[in-house]
């Protein structure tokens, strides 16, 4: 019976053969264990001298890094490991021989590791990871699905430039100007004004010459987009979206996240309501710990963000942001137009950033004269304006970086490894 290592649950005790291949292996005179990975999962194989013929047991010994095979064997309970099963081999087909994988089990240093993407992604680590990712992109499919949303797919060549001109990859559009998305948001807009509410998930680029471990080049977003909601409703749907991603990873992932020894005790805690800190009150936090540089008017970096942080055991909004730190679009607060009426998100133990929102001008005139103070060409904005025109609503939105979400979860480094491929500054290989 041909199975999947994730099926053998439904097979103890039964004899199956799985597809797969040698992660790695280890034997003496009498027994051989093979890590076998199939994609689906791992398994460790006990292949016995006494048990099976003398030349499986001489091909089992024999048996080479990521050869791949056919494996069969019968499925036994093992409660020594994680899974949970182990399989008694009793014969081996090889498929494909493989000779001298680069990746062997000592340690390699992070840029052999990148030049080697497209085999270190076989991994357990990085097949942790990528089943975490995958985790999140079906938990949000669920949360929009589940709460009315509709999915919309903004364009990837566009002419208009919503996060500032700055990070653009320009490129030729026959004969026009064209930029790769920086963020669907404009057009998610304009989606909100047909479908109510709407989400997108798709990839962003950054020409960005930022070298942290947050920065990709190109990273994917998920971008509600909601009309009718104000700032308070945004916040809500975010604290919302964010625990039940993070709690669905703890129910469906277990298994990976023990792989990637990440602490779970501070992920339980991920529930809503979130705690909320004025840009104002950050300011003064920051100053009681010590950072005297920073005032008001003054952005945050990484050491600031990670600081607020951790005055906190969830992840927490800093909102009120000045106004001219942020976007043209997001809308002043009638109250007090020098701040505007936005949120990042700040994840936990330093992660940073992980969504950035706020609501938007509905007010054709506010939204025109923010366009000309941000020098930015009306004619390209001019189907953005017309939104205010036609029955303009109040509005709200946010983007969520998959990325950098993916890495707090999993408890990693870096966000080079949250992506398959990662397009980061010296890096388009392969
Ligand atoms: O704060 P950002 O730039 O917001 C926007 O693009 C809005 N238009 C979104 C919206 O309201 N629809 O980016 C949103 C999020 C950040 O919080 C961060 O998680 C991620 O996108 N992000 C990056 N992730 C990896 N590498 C980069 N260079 C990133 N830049 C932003
Ligand atoms: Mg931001």
């Amino acid at each position: 019976m041909k199975t999947t290592i994730s099926n053998v649950k439904n097979h103890v005790g039964e004899q199956v053969t799985i597809g797969c291949w040698l992660a790695n292996k280890r034997s003496s005179g009498k027994i051989a264990f093979l890590q076998l990975r199939d994609g689906t999962g791992f398994i460790q194989g006990v292949v016995e001298k006494s048990k099976v013929d003398e030349e499986i047991f001489k091909k089992a010994k024999q048996l080479t890094q990521e050869s791949s095979l056919y494996v069969t064997g019968v499925v036994r309970v093992d409660e020594r490991s994680p899974f949970g099963y182990e399989l008694g081999v009793e014969n081996i087909e090889i498929i494909h021989e493989a000779s001298d994988y680069p990746i062997t089990p000592k340690e390699h240093g992070t840029e052999f590791l990148m030049d080697n993407r497209h085999l270190w992604l076989r991994s357990k680590r990085q097949h942790a990871i990528m089943k975490v990712r995958n985790e999140l992109i079906r938990a949000t499919y669920e949360f929009f699905n589940d709460q009315g949303f509709v999915k919309v797919d903004p364009p990837i060549l566009t002419g208009s430039a919503p996060e500032g001109t700055t990070e653009l990859f320009h490129t030729k559009y026959f004969d026009e100007d064209a930029y790769l998305s920086q963020s669907g948001q404009l057009y998610m807009e304009a989606a909100a004004m047909a479908l109510g509410k709407v989400f997108s998930f798709g990839p962003t680029f950054r020409a960005e010459k930022s070298k942290t471990r947050r920065h990709l080049i190109e990273f994917w977003m998920i971008e509600p987009e909601m009309a009718f909601y104000q700032f308070e409703d945004n916040l809500q749907l975010q604290e919302q979206y964010v625990s039940h991603i993070v709690q669905s990873v703890l129910k469906n992932c277990s298994l990976e996240l023990k792989t990637l020894e990440r602490d779970i005790s501070k992920l339980e805690q991920v529930v809503p309501p979130f705690p909320k800190i004025t840009y104002d009150d950050a300011i003064a936090l920051l100053h009681k710990k010590g950072f005297n540089d920073i005032a008001w008017g003054d952005d945050f970096g990484s050491p600031h963000e990670t600081a607020i942080a951790e005055s906190f055991d969830k992840p927490v909004f800093i909102t009120h942001y000045p106004t001219s730190l942020k976007p043209f679009y997001m809308q002043p607060d009638p109250n007090r137009p020098e701040v505007v009426l936005c949120a990042d998100l700040i994840a936990p133990e330093g992660y940073g950033e992980i969504i950035g929102g706020s609501e938007r001008i509905h007010d054709y005139h506010l939204l025109k004269k923010r366009l000309e103070e941000h020098h930015l060409d009306e004619a390209a904005y001019k189907w953005y304006l017309e939104l205010r025109q036609y029955g303009s609503v109040p509005h709200s939105g946010f983007g969520l970086g998959l990325e950098r979400t993916v890495a707090w979860i999993c408890g990693i480094e870096h966000v080079r490894e949250t992506i398959p491929f990662p397009r980061l500054l010296n890096r388009l290989y392969p």
